[in-house]
């Protein structure tokens, strides 16, 4: 079965192709972080126009590089939600169109639930059950995944996602969108114990998480140090340190929140995905605690903890193949495109 992937939720146009039997045989992405970066954020008109531009030459392309034609595909699967309305109804249009042009089905897919299957595109792959830590610019999420399609929510922000805490952290620093990954390089060259960042949440039972208070941290560091800095250098030394306190304080809140949640479940395989599980400080951290409290900590390979085709494609291919031996789920085939879609309604 071979499975055409359409990702358009945010600033990503994402396009693979994943057989069944082959594994992935084409992965096109284009990334919009050059359109944005001048604006600080994603603008979602511009976001919604330049997937407009780039998707059906990018479908064009996975055909070429999978040596295929549309009709040799079996399926179209496109990212439905959560994400930019007008970005996500890109996707849903021509994925619902080139399915009805070929008379073949469509499946809609959860962005979360294509970020959680991730690392099973993977040779090293987990097994269901498995505990999930989702981590993007929009989400923070800690899931209790007992197959395809169930899914337990045990954990969730009540405010920023880990992601957007890394942006914003970035932007009061004067670095370029999406923050993230320079977040990351900065803080290899700060010192991580100048200052103690609070640990959101950390002495309340449960899995919860809460960002936007170190967002507030960051700032009035940032305030109180800077006008003691005497040169510029002493400025960069600075920026480097909150840039690693700050990175250490999400870390430490989210690795220990797995460690409960693994303890609290029983489970003993952990799967971490979504953009900042491209974070090396923390997957170092999760394999360090995977050995001392033994769970395996599954990752993406890190151009698929960020947004893309292939996640989408196979999880179309996953829910497919799922069907087949079940009775399908009902299918208007209306184009539809949800900004909010809570993963639990997935079971
Ligand atoms: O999953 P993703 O590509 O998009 C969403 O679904 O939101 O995640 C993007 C997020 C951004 O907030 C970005 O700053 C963050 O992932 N990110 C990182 C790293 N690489 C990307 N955060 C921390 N460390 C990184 N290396
Ligand atoms: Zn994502």
């Amino acid at each position: 079965m071979k499975i055409l992937g359409i990702e358009s939720s945010c600033d990503e146009t994402g396009i693979a192709i994943y057989d069944t039997e082959q594994g992935l045989i084409a992965d096109q992405l284009y990334s919009q972080i050059a359109l944005h970066a001048q604006y600080g954020g994603v603008v979602p008109e511009l976001a919604s126009r330049d997937h407009v531009r780039k998707i059906v030459p990018l479908i064009e392309q996975a055909c070429e590089e999978a040596g295929l034609s549309l009709d040799d595909l079996d399926g179209i699967a496109y990212t439905a939600g959560p994400g930019l309305i007008g970005a996500l109804l890109v996707g849903a249009c021509v994925g619902r169109s080139v399915a009805w042009a070929l008379d073949k089905p469509a499946v809609e897919i959860h962005h979360m639930e294509g970020h959680l299957l991730a690392p099973l595109l993977e040779d090293d792959k987990p097994e269901f059950p498995f505990l999930s830590l989702l981590v993007s610019g929009g989400h923070t999420l800690l899931v209790d995944v007992q197959g395809l399609g169930d899914y337990q929510i045990l954990g969730d922000t009540l405010d920023d996602a880990a992601g957007e805490a890394f942006d914003k952290t970035a932007k009061l620093l004067g670095l370029p969108y999406p923050g993230g990954r320079h977040i990351a390089e900065l803080a290899t060259q700060g010192d991580d114990q100048r200052f103690q960042f609070p640990r959101p949440m950390m002495n309340r039972p449960g899995l919860d998480f809460s960002f936007s208070g170190l967002k507030t941290f960051t700032r009035v560091t940032w305030e109180n140090e800077v006008s003691l800095c005497q040169s510029d250098a002493e400025k960069q030394q600075l920026k480097a340190d909150i840039a690693a306190c700050f990175q250490l304080a999400v870390i430490d809140t989210l690795s220990k929140k797995c460690v409960r949640a693994i303890k609290q479940t029983t489970l003993k395989s952990l799967v971490i995905a979504g953009g900042v599980s491209a974070n090396v400080s923390l997957r170092e951290t999760l394999d360090k605690l995977g050995q001392k409290h033994r769970f395996k900590p599954y990752f993406p390979s890190p151009k698929y903890c960020t947004d893309n085709g292939a996640m989408i494609a196979f999880a179309g291919a996953l829910r497919m193949q799922h069907e087949q031996g079940n009775e399908p789920a009902a299918d208007d085939q209306g184009i539809r495109a949800f900004p909010r879609w809570n993963l639990e309604q997935l079971s």
